[in-house]
């Protein structure tokens, strides 16, 4: 029988600059998505990737110095490393600078020209460059932006519109007849109603002349797409409509579900059903628009330098930590408040106390007193019924939940299982049990229960955490039918190899790393970054040469004092497990200390006579007391299991000590 289809995306990204959190959410929930319809059976087709077109990327690369498609490149390879740091399992990966879909979108400019649904016309309003989106005089907020709060450009050119306005009827009667559904929350239909359908939708410019960095219109010399027509075309050309690069096109659209933030609903709402309509295509089935992660004060954006690095993060903490809180805390569609405290709460209560616990006191209690399987011979009593059955339910209330997009509940449903669990082990107090031989055949059946419900919780949060999931059913020692979607159906007899245990999430110690992070916060004040909660300046205060941000100049770089020292000496800091206190030889006959927070990962004797690189113009900064006159240069990247990993960059020992580095 053939399998059935589902097919989600998330938006293609632009790639001005690295992703942060906020980008990870939904790519991260995309993910679960995926991975839970695999799991139930279908044919998955999960798309991602990167719009990269546009002014912006044009004028960045121009003051990076570098061709567009290089500045891409660069990016385009840190998002791709991101996405398989945090264990995302996209089928394909598109970028709009693919020739195949740049064809594919010339074709289709000219398909909706052809049809008379594009034609030329001539444009004189307001443009906002980082949204590459015209404005009318009323829709500006103070003169500014509606979505951003930036200046806006007095803007006319001969140009291009697709006949939106066209299309409003029939979008309201997909709306409300066809597809009651298409737009969720419900919250967002009424939005885009009555913010842009109801008030008269206008036509769209579809084509720019003032830059040169998009897909050219073939039949006139010195158009470039619109970049919004170029960016969504991308979830059909990824599938091969309009090309020859793949032949899915008939399988798997229209897609199930896209999903995007908030803010780009309504292209996604009401110009791409458009699209679609005019190209005589079927519609997309749901569009889910979801909240944002905010930092106190704000959104988090790449432009306005608040920025929460998802890379650190799952350094300290795991990927499937970062992945289990950034759908547990924030209900999907709603707007929630990143914090790390947040963070470290939700780790510490849910996966430490709450499932690592259960496991660990579980498959230690059964290696205990049974070694590695559990006898048959079980007494199991009527208070265990409520325990089985509350098990043998939570797939369908898990299944509602996740049907609705709502990862939080379906979180909620499974931990409230997991909380049952962990009392059930309080009242049946499995170590009292132990001492009595007479009642072995009832400790074998309370193992047996936690043990089950051990399994079908892990089985349902596969899609959440996948690599944890791996290594508890290693521990649970169950064979792979055990470890399937429909054995999370009911307590199935299920034959336990108990293994090692491992703490799966040990517990953060939230005050030291507060202090860590207010420490690295500090150290990169030190260094003259921008702290992260803080917002960088507006763009207009800055000075006009300034480069874009995240780019610097050649003198900008010079300004970086770089030098070979040698380690002299080398101790910790009281009262820090983080910090080392170096004495340097800097070639100054004088020497300078330096306190660097590699504590753990070298020890003293690992870097004393060794010649390291130091930043020797850095503002002397306080860090527990003690003075440091500079920072060493190390590397730092994330291991396969999650864990940050710091190297130290050493020099050749030939080279003298003050020799600087260009
Ligand atoms: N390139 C367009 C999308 C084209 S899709 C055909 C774009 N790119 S973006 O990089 O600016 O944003 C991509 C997505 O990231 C958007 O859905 C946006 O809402 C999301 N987020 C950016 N910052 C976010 C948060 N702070 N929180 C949650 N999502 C956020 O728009």
């Amino acid at each position: 029988m053939k399998k059935k289809t589902f097919y989600i995306t998330t938006p293609i990204y632009y790639p001005s600059d690295k992703l942060h959190i906020g980008h990870s959410y939904c790519t991260v929930a995309a993910d679960v998505m995926a991975r839970y319809k695999r799991m139930q059976g279908f044919d998955v087709m999960f798309l991602t990737g990167t719009d990269e077109h546009g002014q912006k990327i044009e004028d960045k690369a121009k003051a990076a110095g570098v061709t567009p498609q290089q500045y891409v490149d660069n990016i385009v390879a840190g998002i791709k490393d991101l996405w398989k740091l945090m264990n995302i399992s996209n089928d394909r990966f598109i970028r709009t600078t693919d020739d195949y879909h740049q064809q594919s979108v010339q074709k289709i400019f000219k398909e909706l020209y052809d049809r008379g649904d594009i034609y030329k016309g001539s444009y004189k309003g307001k443009y906002c460059t980082p949204c590459e989106s015209f404005w009318t005089e009323s829709q500006l907020i103070d003169g500014k932006c509606p979505d951003c709060g930036r200046e806006v450009a007095e803007t006319e050119e001969e140009a291009y519109f697709f006949r939106l306005s066209k299309y409003a009827d029939r979008l309201m009667h997909y709306y409300y007849e066809e597809n009651p559904h298409f737009i969720e929350p419900q919250s967002r239909l009424n939005e885009m109603v009555n913010n842009f359908i109801r008030p008269g939708l206008e036509d769209l410019c579809v084509s720019r002349t003032t830059f040169t960095w998009g897909v050219p219109v073939t039949f006139d010399p010195g158009h470039i797409v619109y970049v919004w027509v170029d960016a969504l075309s991308n979830y059909i050309t990824a599938l091969g409509y309009g090309n020859s690069r793949y032949h899915d096109f008939e399988k798997y659209w229209p897609a199930d579900v896209h999903f995007v933030g908030k803010e780009i609903t309504r292209f996604h709402t009401i110009v791409w059903p458009a699209m679609l309509m005019a190209l005589d295509l079927p519609l997309p089935k749901r569009v889910f628009g979801h909240g944002w992660l905010l930092l106190e004060g704000g959104k988090m954006s790449k432009s306005k330098g608040n920025v929460v690095d998802p890379v650190v993060l799952c350094g300290r903490y795991g990927v499937d930590s970062l992945r289990y809180f950034l759908l547990r805390e924030f209900p999907f569609g709603s707007d929630g408040v990143f914090s790390n405290e947040a963070l470290i709460n939700r780790i510490n209560s849910d996966l430490a106390n709450d499932l690592g616990n259960l496991v660990s006191r579980t498959l230690s209690m059964a290696k205990k007193y049974f070694g590695q399987a559990i006898p048959q011979d079980r007494d199991f009593i009527s208070p265990d019924d409520q325990l089985i059955h509350m098990a043998e339910e939570l797939r369908g209330r898990y299944e509602e939940a996740m049907e609705r997009y709502a990862f939080q509940d379906a979180l909620v449903e499974v931990f409230k299982v997991v909380a049952r669990a962990n009392k059930y082990i309080d009242e049946t107090a499995p170590w009292a049990l132990g001492k009595d031989p007479a009642q072995a055949g009832r400790l074998a059946a309370v193992l047996y229960n936690l043990l089950e419900i051990i399994r079908i919780s892990a089985i349902l949060l596969t899609p959440f955490i996948p690599d944890s999931v791996e290594k508890i059913m290693r521990q649970l020692g169950v064979d792979e039918s055990a470890a399937k979607y429909e054995s999370a159906l009911y307590f199935a007899n299920t034959e336990y190899c108990v293994n090692k245990t491992e703490n799966l999430f040990p517990r953060i110690d939230m005050k030291k790393e507060l202090e860590l992070l207010e420490q690295k916060q500090a150290e990169q004040e030190a260094a003259g970054a921008q702290p992260a909660a803080k917002q960088a300046k507006p763009k207009a205060e800055q000075p006009k040469d300034a480069a874009p941000e995240g780019i610097i100049t050649i003198d900008d770089f010079k300004k970086v004092k770089l030098i070979v020292a040698k380690v002299t000496a080398c101790e910790p800091v009281p009262k820090s497990d983080k910090l080392l206190r170096l004495s340097l030889d800097d070639g100054t006959g004088t020497g300078r200390q330096v306190v660097s927070g590699i504590h753990q990962w070298y020890q003293p004797e690992d870097l004393v006579g060794k010649k390291v690189v130091v930043v020797a113009n850095l503002r002397p900064a306080k860090l527990r007391g003690v003075m440091s006159e500079g920072m060493i240069l190390a590397a730092d990247s994330v291991k396969p299991d999650g864990a940050e990993d710091v190297r130290v960059v050493f020099m050749d020992d030939s080279i003298p000590c003050g020799s600087s580095i260009h």
